[in-house]
């Protein structure tokens, strides 16, 4: 898969993930490879592992304590040693400008990585996705949809995608 302007490699492809347990280890490889900024949009019907690989990233980062799904709250933030998570679910916002009033481009920094599940709800309030995760239902287990759309993202380390 081809995205925007190509720069080196690869821009885009699909990971096979035939249970919970390899995503989770997929989410842990991500995550030694990542780079603060990142905004992450995280796509796919209800169950097809969003939250899953959000919990599996945050976990991996450093954080000790529980990852609940933001569904009601729209927002949860996490603090490691070295970066801050926010993770956005935005099934239930009744309206886009919601997330003017939550200030998310305010609680954004250098050391942010953000997640954010259904961002087509967010509308043009929503920083631009570095990479687009789409998680669609593959028989018993799941696949991974990924693009890199920055020049940040596609300059990571992709050896994660190579399970
Ligand atoms: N690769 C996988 N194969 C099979 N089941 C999975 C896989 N990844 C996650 N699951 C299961 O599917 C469900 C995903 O739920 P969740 O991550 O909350 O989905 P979402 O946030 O996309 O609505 C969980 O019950 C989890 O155990
Ligand atoms: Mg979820």
């Amino acid at each position: 898969m081809e995205v925007g302007g190509s720069v080196t490699g690869v821009n885009g492809g699909v990971v096979a993930f035939p249970d919970e347990a390899s995503l989770e280890a997929f989410a842990n490889e991500f995550a030694c490879n990542l780079r603060a900024p990142m905004v992450i949009w995280l796509e796919g019907d209800l169950g097809a592992g969003k939250t899953t690989f959000a919990r599996g990233l945050i976990h991996a980062l450093g954080y000790k304590g529980r990852v609940k799904s933001p569904t009601y709250g729209l927002l949860e933030q996490y603090q490691t040693a070295s970066l801050q998570v926010l993770h956005m679910d935005l099934y239930r916002i009744s309206d886009p400008e919601e997330l003017e009033f939550l200030g998310i481009t305010d609680l954004m920094d250098e050391g942010t990585v953000l997640l954010v599940e259904w961002p087509d709800r967010g509308g043009q309030w929503l920083p631009d996705a570095d990479f687009v995760f789409r998680f669609v239902y593959a028989h018993e287990g799941r696949d991974l949809h990924w693009s890199a759309r920055t020049r940040r993202a596609k300059a990571m380390d992709y050896s994660a995608f190579n399970t």
